[in-house]
Protein backbone atom coordinates (compact mmCIF):
# COMPACT_ATOMS: atom_id res chain seq x y z
CA UNK A 1 0.00 0.00 0.00
CA UNK A 2 2.97 2.37 -0.45
CA UNK A 3 1.97 6.01 -1.46
CA UNK A 4 -1.75 5.28 -0.11
CA UNK A 5 -2.60 6.02 3.78
CA UNK A 6 -5.65 5.18 5.78
CA UNK A 7 -7.18 7.93 7.67
CA UNK A 8 -9.40 6.68 11.15
CA UNK A 9 -12.35 8.66 12.81
CA UNK A 10 -12.52 8.28 16.10
CA UNK A 11 -12.83 10.97 17.48
CA UNK A 12 -16.62 10.62 18.53
CA UNK A 13 -17.94 10.98 22.32
CA UNK A 14 -19.76 7.44 23.83
CA UNK A 15 -22.85 9.20 24.39
CA UNK A 16 -24.98 6.60 22.93
CA UNK A 17 -22.52 3.80 24.77
CA UNK A 18 -23.45 6.45 27.76
CA UNK A 19 -19.64 5.97 28.70
CA UNK A 20 -16.98 8.28 30.06
CA UNK A 21 -14.35 6.23 27.51
CA UNK A 22 -14.47 7.28 23.58
CA UNK A 23 -16.47 4.60 21.90
CA UNK A 24 -13.76 3.31 19.43
CA UNK A 25 -12.01 1.99 22.93
CA UNK A 26 -15.14 -0.44 23.67
CA UNK A 27 -14.38 -3.98 23.43
CA UNK A 28 -15.26 -6.51 21.15
CA UNK A 29 -14.10 -10.18 22.38
CA UNK A 30 -11.79 -8.31 24.96
CA UNK A 31 -9.82 -6.22 21.92
CA UNK A 32 -11.12 -2.05 21.83
CA UNK A 33 -12.61 -1.66 18.44
CA UNK A 34 -10.07 0.42 17.38
CA UNK A 35 -7.66 -2.01 17.65
CA UNK A 36 -9.68 -4.37 15.09
CA UNK A 37 -9.91 -1.03 12.97
CA UNK A 38 -6.04 -0.36 13.54
CA UNK A 39 -5.25 -4.33 12.76
CA UNK A 40 -7.22 -4.58 9.39
CA UNK A 41 -5.05 -1.42 8.17
CA UNK A 42 -2.16 -3.12 8.76
CA UNK A 43 -3.54 -6.65 7.48
CA UNK A 44 -4.56 -4.13 4.26
CA UNK A 45 -0.91 -3.88 4.15
CA UNK A 46 -0.13 -0.49 5.42
CA UNK A 47 2.40 0.82 7.78
CA UNK A 48 1.71 2.61 10.90
CA UNK A 49 3.24 5.97 9.96
CA UNK A 50 0.38 5.53 6.89
CA UNK A 51 -1.96 5.47 9.59
CA UNK A 52 -3.79 8.84 10.84
CA UNK A 53 -6.30 8.39 13.55
CA UNK A 54 -8.91 11.30 13.93
CA UNK A 55 -9.36 11.97 17.67
CA UNK A 56 -11.20 14.19 19.72
CA UNK A 57 -13.68 13.03 22.74
CA UNK A 58 -11.37 11.65 25.62
CA UNK A 59 -8.06 11.74 23.10
CA UNK A 60 -5.76 11.57 26.08
CA UNK A 61 -7.14 7.99 26.84
CA UNK A 62 -7.50 7.10 23.21
CA UNK A 63 -3.33 8.54 23.13
CA UNK A 64 -1.75 6.11 25.33
CA UNK A 65 -3.89 3.33 23.76
CA UNK A 66 -2.99 3.47 20.12
CA UNK A 67 0.20 2.05 18.57
CA UNK A 68 3.18 4.55 19.04
CA UNK A 69 4.16 4.20 15.13
CA UNK A 70 0.73 5.51 14.34
CA UNK A 71 -0.28 9.65 13.56
CA UNK A 72 -3.54 11.45 14.73
CA UNK A 73 -4.64 14.75 14.35
CA UNK A 74 -7.33 16.11 16.77
CA UNK A 75 -11.26 17.18 15.77
CA UNK A 76 -11.87 19.71 18.62
CA UNK A 77 -15.60 20.23 18.05
CA UNK A 78 -17.55 16.88 16.63
CA UNK A 79 -18.89 18.52 13.86
CA UNK A 80 -19.60 15.05 12.02
CA UNK A 81 -17.64 12.22 9.51
CA UNK A 82 -16.50 14.97 7.15
CA UNK A 83 -15.66 17.24 9.41
CA UNK A 84 -13.60 14.92 11.04
CA UNK A 85 -11.67 13.43 7.71
CA UNK A 86 -10.99 17.79 7.19
CA UNK A 87 -8.99 17.44 9.63
CA UNK A 88 -6.46 14.79 8.07
CA UNK A 89 -5.91 17.40 5.54
CA UNK A 90 -2.37 17.99 6.52
CA UNK A 91 -1.51 14.86 7.14
CA UNK A 92 -2.64 13.59 3.22
CA UNK A 93 -1.38 16.62 1.87
CA UNK A 94 2.46 16.67 3.78
CA UNK A 95 2.93 12.84 2.53
CA UNK A 96 1.23 13.08 -1.16
CA UNK A 97 -0.53 10.02 -0.40
CA UNK A 98 -2.74 9.21 -4.11
CA UNK A 99 -5.50 7.38 -2.40
CA UNK A 100 -6.84 7.24 1.08
CA UNK A 101 -8.67 4.51 2.93
CA UNK A 102 -11.15 5.79 5.67
CA UNK A 103 -12.08 3.87 8.04
CA UNK A 104 -14.55 4.00 10.68
CA UNK A 105 -13.32 3.65 14.20
CA UNK A 106 -16.49 2.02 15.29
CA UNK A 107 -17.09 -0.54 12.88
CA UNK A 108 -14.72 -3.41 13.48
CA UNK A 109 -15.42 -6.08 11.29
CA UNK A 110 -14.29 -5.08 8.09
CA UNK A 111 -11.46 -7.45 6.96
CA UNK A 112 -8.40 -6.84 5.11
CA UNK A 113 -9.37 -8.84 2.61
CA UNK A 114 -12.61 -6.62 1.53
CA UNK A 115 -10.52 -3.64 1.85
CA UNK A 116 -7.74 -5.00 -0.68
CA UNK A 117 -10.51 -6.30 -2.90
CA UNK A 118 -12.29 -3.00 -2.69
CA UNK A 119 -8.78 -1.45 -3.78
CA UNK A 120 -8.50 -3.17 -6.88
CA UNK A 121 -11.98 -2.35 -7.90
CA UNK A 122 -11.47 0.99 -7.25
CA UNK A 123 -7.94 0.81 -9.15
CA UNK A 124 -9.34 -0.50 -12.45
CA UNK A 125 -12.27 1.40 -12.19
CA UNK A 126 -10.27 4.72 -11.87
CA UNK A 127 -13.12 5.41 -9.58
CA UNK A 128 -12.16 8.94 -7.46
CA UNK A 129 -14.85 7.05 -4.88
CA UNK A 130 -15.54 3.75 -4.03
CA UNK A 131 -17.72 3.41 -1.30
CA UNK A 132 -17.83 -0.53 0.19
CA UNK A 133 -21.43 -1.47 1.13
CA UNK A 134 -23.05 -4.68 1.67
CA UNK A 135 -26.26 -5.99 2.15
CA UNK A 136 -28.20 -6.91 5.92
CA UNK A 137 -30.89 -8.01 7.18
CA UNK A 138 -31.57 -4.69 9.15
CA UNK A 139 -30.50 -1.85 7.86
CA UNK A 140 -31.53 0.65 10.71
CA UNK A 141 -29.26 3.31 11.48
CA UNK A 142 -27.38 2.81 8.24
CA UNK A 143 -26.86 5.33 5.67
CA UNK A 144 -28.79 3.99 2.25
CA UNK A 145 -26.74 3.13 -1.16
CA UNK A 146 -29.39 4.87 -3.26
CA UNK A 147 -29.39 3.75 -6.56
CA UNK A 148 -31.43 5.18 -10.05
CA UNK A 149 -33.62 2.71 -11.80
CA UNK A 150 -30.76 1.34 -14.12
CA UNK A 151 -29.02 0.73 -10.53
CA UNK A 152 -26.35 3.11 -10.73
CA UNK A 153 -25.31 4.12 -7.14
CA UNK A 154 -26.53 7.64 -6.87
CA UNK A 155 -25.44 8.80 -3.35
CA UNK A 156 -26.10 7.56 0.23
CA UNK A 157 -28.93 8.76 2.15
CA UNK A 158 -28.79 8.41 5.60
CA UNK A 159 -31.31 7.16 8.81
CA UNK A 160 -32.51 10.72 9.52
CA UNK A 161 -33.03 12.26 5.91
CA UNK A 162 -34.34 8.16 4.68
CA UNK A 163 -38.06 9.14 3.26
CA UNK A 164 -39.88 5.16 3.28
CA UNK A 165 -39.19 4.31 0.36
CA UNK A 166 -35.22 4.79 0.96
CA UNK A 167 -35.64 3.47 4.30
CA UNK A 168 -36.68 0.04 2.91
CA UNK A 169 -33.27 0.05 1.11
CA UNK A 170 -31.12 -3.44 3.06
CA UNK A 171 -27.49 -1.94 0.91
CA UNK A 172 -26.12 0.18 3.51
CA UNK A 173 -22.66 2.50 3.78
CA UNK A 174 -19.70 0.35 5.89
CA UNK A 175 -17.95 3.38 6.55
CA UNK A 176 -15.21 2.21 4.92
CA UNK A 177 -14.04 4.17 1.79
CA UNK A 178 -11.35 4.98 -0.73
CA UNK A 179 -10.74 7.73 -2.28
CA UNK A 180 -8.49 9.68 -4.78
CA UNK A 181 -6.84 12.21 -2.40
CA UNK A 182 -7.18 14.98 -4.62
CA UNK A 183 -10.46 13.94 -5.13
CA UNK A 184 -11.19 14.19 -1.48
CA UNK A 185 -9.96 17.47 -0.72
CA UNK A 186 -11.64 18.96 -3.57
CA UNK A 187 -14.97 17.56 -2.13
CA UNK A 188 -14.61 18.37 1.09
CA UNK A 189 -13.77 22.18 0.37
CA UNK A 190 -17.17 22.15 -1.25
CA UNK A 191 -18.86 20.18 1.54
CA UNK A 192 -17.43 23.37 3.47
CA UNK A 193 -18.66 26.20 1.09
CA UNK A 194 -21.57 25.16 -0.34
CA UNK A 195 -24.47 26.11 0.82
CA UNK A 196 -26.06 22.78 -0.31
CA UNK A 197 -24.08 20.96 1.74
CA UNK A 198 -23.04 23.54 4.42
CA UNK A 199 -24.04 21.74 8.20
CA UNK A 200 -26.96 20.10 6.76
CA UNK A 201 -30.26 19.38 9.04
CA UNK A 202 -27.79 17.99 11.73
CA UNK A 203 -25.69 20.42 12.01
CA UNK A 204 -22.69 18.03 10.60
CA UNK A 205 -20.36 17.85 7.73
CA UNK A 206 -21.50 13.98 6.05
CA UNK A 207 -18.74 12.54 4.66
CA UNK A 208 -21.26 10.65 2.90
CA UNK A 209 -21.92 13.66 0.85
CA UNK A 210 -18.74 13.91 -0.50
CA UNK A 211 -19.50 10.69 -2.92
CA UNK A 212 -22.34 12.93 -3.99
CA UNK A 213 -20.06 16.02 -4.62
CA UNK A 214 -18.06 13.82 -6.44
CA UNK A 215 -20.48 12.26 -8.66
CA UNK A 216 -22.00 16.04 -9.60
CA UNK A 217 -18.69 16.97 -10.47
CA UNK A 218 -18.57 14.17 -12.96
CA UNK A 219 -16.04 12.12 -11.43
CA UNK A 220 -16.70 8.47 -10.87
CA UNK A 221 -17.69 7.21 -7.41
CA UNK A 222 -19.10 3.65 -7.15
CA UNK A 223 -19.72 0.99 -4.32
CA UNK A 224 -18.20 -2.18 -4.05
CA UNK A 225 -20.02 -4.87 -2.35
CA UNK A 226 -18.71 -6.71 0.19
CA UNK A 227 -19.31 -10.41 0.17
CA UNK A 228 -18.98 -9.86 4.17
CA UNK A 229 -21.79 -8.41 5.54
CA UNK A 230 -20.93 -8.50 8.56
CA UNK A 231 -18.26 -5.98 7.14
CA UNK A 232 -20.27 -3.46 8.13
CA UNK A 233 -21.41 -4.18 11.49
CA UNK A 234 -20.83 -0.89 13.83
CA UNK A 235 -21.82 -0.72 17.57
CA UNK A 236 -23.10 2.97 18.32
CA UNK A 237 -24.41 1.51 22.03
CA UNK A 238 -24.48 -1.07 24.26
CA UNK A 239 -26.91 -3.37 22.90
CA UNK A 240 -25.03 -3.24 19.21
CA UNK A 241 -21.67 -3.89 21.25
CA UNK A 242 -23.72 -6.92 22.80
CA UNK A 243 -24.60 -8.39 19.26
CA UNK A 244 -21.11 -7.35 17.59
CA UNK A 245 -19.50 -9.46 20.63
CA UNK A 246 -22.04 -12.29 20.06
CA UNK A 247 -20.98 -12.30 15.82
CA UNK A 248 -17.14 -12.24 16.47
CA UNK A 249 -17.54 -14.84 19.02
CA UNK A 250 -18.87 -17.36 16.72
CA UNK A 251 -16.59 -15.94 13.87
CA UNK A 252 -13.83 -16.87 15.82
CA UNK A 253 -15.08 -20.03 17.11
CA UNK A 254 -16.01 -21.01 13.38
CA UNK A 255 -12.04 -20.64 12.43
CA UNK A 256 -11.43 -22.94 14.84
CA UNK A 257 -12.95 -25.41 14.57
CA UNK A 258 -12.19 -25.22 10.82
CA UNK A 259 -8.65 -25.51 11.49
CA UNK A 260 -9.17 -28.69 13.80
CA UNK A 261 -9.97 -27.51 17.31
CA UNK A 262 -13.04 -29.11 19.00
CA UNK A 263 -15.53 -26.96 21.13
CA UNK A 264 -17.75 -29.47 21.58
CA UNK A 265 -20.41 -26.98 23.58
CA UNK A 266 -19.93 -23.53 22.62
CA UNK A 267 -21.83 -22.64 25.93
CA UNK A 268 -19.49 -19.61 27.43
CA UNK A 269 -16.63 -19.89 25.44
CA UNK A 270 -15.12 -16.89 24.23
CA UNK A 271 -12.11 -16.83 22.73
CA UNK A 272 -10.48 -13.28 21.65
CA UNK A 273 -9.73 -12.76 17.97
CA UNK A 274 -6.01 -12.90 18.31
CA UNK A 275 -5.85 -16.52 19.89
CA UNK A 276 -3.65 -19.22 18.20
CA UNK A 277 -4.88 -23.17 19.24
CA UNK A 278 -3.19 -26.51 17.49
CA UNK A 279 -5.53 -29.06 15.85
CA UNK A 280 -7.24 -31.95 18.00
CA UNK A 281 -6.93 -29.23 21.54
CA UNK A 282 -10.45 -29.40 22.92
CA UNK A 283 -11.92 -26.41 24.48
CA UNK A 284 -14.73 -27.26 27.12
CA UNK A 285 -17.78 -24.89 28.21
CA UNK A 286 -17.32 -21.68 30.41
CA UNK A 287 -13.69 -21.19 29.05
CA UNK A 288 -12.35 -17.64 28.08
CA UNK A 289 -8.91 -17.40 26.50
CA UNK A 290 -7.55 -13.69 25.18
CA UNK A 291 -4.67 -11.70 24.83
CA UNK A 292 -2.14 -13.08 22.56
CA UNK A 293 -2.26 -16.86 23.96
CA UNK A 294 -0.81 -19.69 21.59
CA UNK A 295 -2.18 -23.25 22.32
CA UNK A 296 -0.50 -26.38 21.36
CA UNK A 297 -1.88 -29.37 19.67
CA UNK A 298 -3.83 -32.14 21.44
CA UNK A 299 -4.36 -30.05 24.77
CA UNK A 300 -8.05 -29.66 26.77
CA UNK A 301 -8.56 -26.40 28.39
CA UNK A 302 -11.38 -25.68 30.31
CA UNK A 303 -14.41 -26.22 31.54
CA UNK A 304 -14.78 -23.16 33.33
CA UNK A 305 -10.81 -21.86 32.23
CA UNK A 306 -9.49 -18.54 31.77
CA UNK A 307 -6.37 -17.79 30.41
CA UNK A 308 -4.98 -14.37 28.91
CA UNK A 309 -1.71 -14.22 27.16
CA UNK A 310 -0.03 -17.75 28.13
CA UNK A 311 1.74 -20.21 25.79
CA UNK A 312 0.77 -23.57 26.13
CA UNK A 313 2.57 -26.43 24.47
CA UNK A 314 0.96 -29.27 23.64
CA UNK A 315 -1.04 -31.95 25.20
CA UNK A 316 -1.38 -30.08 28.16
CA UNK A 317 -4.50 -30.00 30.21
CA UNK A 318 -5.58 -26.95 31.90
CA UNK A 319 -8.92 -27.91 34.27
CA UNK A 320 -11.00 -25.07 35.66
CA UNK A 321 -8.08 -22.86 36.68
CA UNK A 322 -6.95 -19.12 35.54
CA UNK A 323 -3.73 -18.38 33.87
CA UNK A 324 -2.32 -15.14 32.91
CA UNK A 325 0.72 -14.41 31.52
CA UNK A 326 2.55 -17.78 31.78
CA UNK A 327 4.08 -20.29 29.73
CA UNK A 328 3.24 -23.93 30.69
CA UNK A 329 5.02 -26.57 28.56
CA UNK A 330 4.00 -29.61 26.79
CA UNK A 331 2.38 -32.29 28.55
CA UNK A 332 1.97 -30.45 31.84
CA UNK A 333 -1.34 -30.55 33.62
CA UNK A 334 -2.80 -27.59 35.65
CA UNK A 335 -5.49 -27.60 37.73
CA UNK A 336 -8.34 -27.74 38.93
CA UNK A 337 -8.66 -25.12 40.55
CA UNK A 338 -5.27 -24.10 40.35
CA UNK A 339 -3.75 -20.05 39.77
CA UNK A 340 -1.02 -19.34 37.49
CA UNK A 341 0.35 -15.80 37.71
CA UNK A 342 2.16 -13.31 35.16
CA UNK A 343 6.03 -14.88 34.88
CA UNK A 344 5.84 -18.37 35.59
CA UNK A 345 6.98 -21.04 33.69
CA UNK A 346 6.09 -24.62 34.23
CA UNK A 347 8.00 -27.38 32.39
CA UNK A 348 6.68 -30.21 30.44
CA UNK A 349 5.52 -33.11 32.38
CA UNK A 350 5.04 -30.83 35.90
CA UNK A 351 1.95 -30.61 37.91
CA UNK A 352 -0.07 -28.40 39.77
CA UNK A 353 -2.80 -29.48 41.33
CA UNK A 354 -5.82 -28.01 43.14
CA UNK A 355 -6.06 -24.73 44.98
CA UNK A 356 -2.06 -24.15 43.98
CA UNK A 357 -1.17 -20.83 43.47
CA UNK A 358 2.03 -20.43 41.85
CA UNK A 359 3.61 -16.76 40.81
CA UNK A 360 6.73 -15.61 39.03
CA UNK A 361 8.45 -18.92 39.31
CA UNK A 362 9.86 -21.88 37.34
CA UNK A 363 8.69 -25.26 37.98
CA UNK A 364 11.20 -27.73 36.37
CA UNK A 365 9.95 -30.59 34.45
CA UNK A 366 8.08 -33.56 36.08
CA UNK A 367 8.07 -31.43 39.40
CA UNK A 368 4.80 -32.09 41.28
CA UNK A 369 3.14 -29.79 43.70
CA UNK A 370 -0.47 -31.45 44.04
CA UNK A 371 -2.40 -29.56 46.41
CA UNK A 372 -2.80 -26.30 48.12
CA UNK A 373 0.19 -24.49 48.32
CA UNK A 374 1.41 -21.11 47.37
CA UNK A 375 4.94 -20.50 45.02
CA UNK A 376 6.18 -17.28 44.91
CA UNK A 377 8.86 -15.83 43.05
CA UNK A 378 10.87 -19.57 43.42
CA UNK A 379 12.88 -21.53 41.06
CA UNK A 380 12.26 -25.16 41.24
CA UNK A 381 14.04 -27.62 39.72
CA UNK A 382 12.85 -30.96 37.60
CA UNK A 383 11.44 -34.10 39.62
CA UNK A 384 10.85 -32.32 42.97
CA UNK A 385 7.80 -33.11 44.78
CA UNK A 386 6.24 -30.53 47.03
CA UNK A 387 3.83 -31.92 49.80
CA UNK A 388 0.43 -30.67 50.53
CA UNK A 389 -0.03 -26.85 52.18
CA UNK A 390 3.32 -25.61 51.68
CA UNK A 391 4.19 -21.82 51.48
CA UNK A 392 6.97 -19.84 49.95
CA UNK A 393 7.31 -17.13 52.23
CA UNK A 394 8.64 -14.17 49.84
CA UNK A 395 7.38 -11.10 51.12
CA UNK A 396 8.82 -9.40 53.92
CA UNK A 397 6.20 -6.78 54.40
CA UNK A 398 8.76 -4.63 52.30
CA UNK A 399 10.88 -6.70 50.07
CA UNK A 400 10.26 -9.94 48.45
CA UNK A 401 12.85 -12.97 47.99
CA UNK A 402 13.38 -15.66 45.90
CA UNK A 403 13.08 -19.23 47.15
CA UNK A 404 15.35 -22.13 45.61
CA UNK A 405 14.49 -25.65 45.44
CA UNK A 406 17.34 -27.99 43.03
CA UNK A 407 16.18 -31.36 41.30
CA UNK A 408 15.12 -34.48 43.23
CA UNK A 409 14.50 -31.88 46.31
CA UNK A 410 10.95 -33.59 48.69
CA UNK A 411 9.45 -30.79 50.34
CA UNK A 412 6.96 -32.32 52.98
CA UNK A 413 3.77 -31.48 53.69
CA UNK A 414 2.93 -27.59 55.48
CA UNK A 415 6.29 -27.13 55.18
CA UNK A 416 6.78 -22.60 55.06
CA UNK A 417 9.66 -21.66 53.49
CA UNK A 418 11.46 -18.42 54.43
CA UNK A 419 12.93 -16.20 51.39
CA UNK A 420 15.93 -16.43 50.59
CA UNK A 421 16.30 -19.34 51.30
CA UNK A 422 18.01 -22.78 49.24
CA UNK A 423 16.97 -26.30 49.37
CA UNK A 424 19.51 -27.98 47.63
CA UNK A 425 19.50 -31.43 45.78
CA UNK A 426 17.53 -34.33 46.68
CA UNK A 427 17.27 -32.73 50.25
CA UNK A 428 14.03 -33.34 52.12
CA UNK A 429 12.05 -30.74 54.55
CA UNK A 430 10.45 -32.55 57.33
CA UNK A 431 6.66 -32.01 57.49
CA UNK A 432 5.39 -29.02 59.52
CA UNK A 433 9.35 -27.09 58.88
CA UNK A 434 9.62 -23.36 58.53
CA UNK A 435 12.52 -23.56 56.68
CA UNK A 436 14.61 -20.25 57.86
CA UNK A 437 18.44 -21.36 56.36
CA UNK A 438 19.14 -23.19 53.62
CA UNK A 439 19.42 -27.04 53.35
CA UNK A 440 22.26 -28.93 52.09
CA UNK A 441 21.86 -31.30 49.09
CA UNK A 442 21.06 -34.86 50.10
CA UNK A 443 20.16 -33.43 53.93
CA UNK A 444 16.96 -33.78 56.26
CA UNK A 445 15.62 -30.48 56.88
CA UNK A 446 13.64 -30.75 60.53
CA UNK A 447 12.46 -27.35 61.86
CA UNK A 448 10.13 -27.57 64.56
CA UNK A 449 9.27 -28.71 67.93
CA UNK A 450 9.81 -32.48 68.87
CA UNK A 451 6.17 -33.30 69.39
CA UNK A 452 6.03 -34.78 73.55
CA UNK A 453 3.58 -36.82 74.92
CA UNK A 454 2.07 -36.66 78.40
CA UNK A 455 1.23 -40.17 79.47
CA UNK A 456 -2.39 -39.90 80.73
CA UNK A 457 -2.61 -36.44 80.76
CA UNK A 458 -5.85 -37.05 80.15
CA UNK A 459 -7.39 -39.11 82.37
CA UNK A 460 -6.00 -37.01 85.29
CA UNK A 461 -7.19 -33.74 83.75
CA UNK A 462 -10.33 -34.47 82.08
CA UNK A 463 -9.65 -31.07 80.89
CA UNK A 464 -12.81 -30.70 78.68
CA UNK A 465 -15.00 -33.94 79.52
CA UNK A 466 -18.05 -34.72 82.09
C1 LIG B 1 -21.77 6.53 9.60
C2 LIG B 1 -22.17 6.91 8.17
C3 LIG B 1 -23.23 5.93 7.66
C4 LIG B 1 -22.71 4.52 7.76
C5 LIG B 1 -22.23 4.21 9.18
C6 LIG B 1 -21.53 2.86 9.22
C7 LIG B 1 -21.91 9.33 7.98
C8 LIG B 1 -22.61 10.64 7.93
N1 LIG B 1 -22.68 8.25 8.14
O1 LIG B 1 -22.92 6.72 10.42
O2 LIG B 1 -23.56 6.23 6.32
O3 LIG B 1 -23.71 3.60 7.36
O4 LIG B 1 -21.29 5.20 9.63
O5 LIG B 1 -21.19 2.52 10.52
O6 LIG B 1 -20.70 9.29 7.84
N2 LIG B 1 -16.63 10.61 14.15
C9 LIG B 1 -15.63 11.55 14.30
N3 LIG B 1 -16.00 12.86 14.38
C10 LIG B 1 -17.26 13.29 14.28
C11 LIG B 1 -18.28 12.31 14.11
C12 LIG B 1 -17.93 10.99 14.03
O7 LIG B 1 -14.46 11.22 14.37
O8 LIG B 1 -17.48 14.51 14.33
C13 LIG B 1 -16.24 9.18 14.10
C14 LIG B 1 -16.89 8.36 15.20
O9 LIG B 1 -16.02 8.26 16.31
C15 LIG B 1 -17.10 7.00 14.53
C16 LIG B 1 -17.18 7.33 13.05
O10 LIG B 1 -16.71 8.65 12.89
O11 LIG B 1 -15.99 6.17 14.76
C17 LIG B 1 -18.63 7.23 12.54
O12 LIG B 1 -19.42 8.18 13.23
P1 LIG B 1 -20.88 7.84 13.74
O13 LIG B 1 -21.41 9.06 14.36
O14 LIG B 1 -20.89 6.60 14.52
O15 LIG B 1 -21.61 7.62 12.33
P2 LIG B 1 -22.87 6.72 12.06
O16 LIG B 1 -24.09 7.43 12.52
O17 LIG B 1 -22.68 5.35 12.54
CA1 LIG C 1 -21.29 4.43 14.02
Amino acid sequence: MKGNCTVILAAGDGVRMKSSKPKVLAEVLFKPMIDWVIDCALDCGFDESDICVVTGHGRELLNGHLPSGVQTVVQEERLGTGHAVMRAQPFIEANSYSNVLVLNGDSPMVDGETLKLAFEYHMRSGNAATVISANVENPTGYGRIKRNSDGIFEKIVEEKDADENEKNITEVNSGAYWFGCRALLVALDKLKTDAKYRLNAAKEYYLTDAVEILKSMGQRAATFNSKNSDAVLGANDRLQLMRLNEKARMRVLEAHMKNGVSVPFADGVIIGPDVVIGADTEILPGTTIKGKTVIGRGCVVGSNSCIESCVIGDEAVITSSHCSEAEISAGAAVGPFARIRPGTKIDSGARIGNFVEVKNSSIGEGTKISHLSYIGDSDIGTGVNIGSGCATVNYSGKEKFRTVIEDGAFIGCDTSLVAPVKVGENAYTAAGSTITEDVPANSLAVARERQVNKKDWVKSKKPYRK
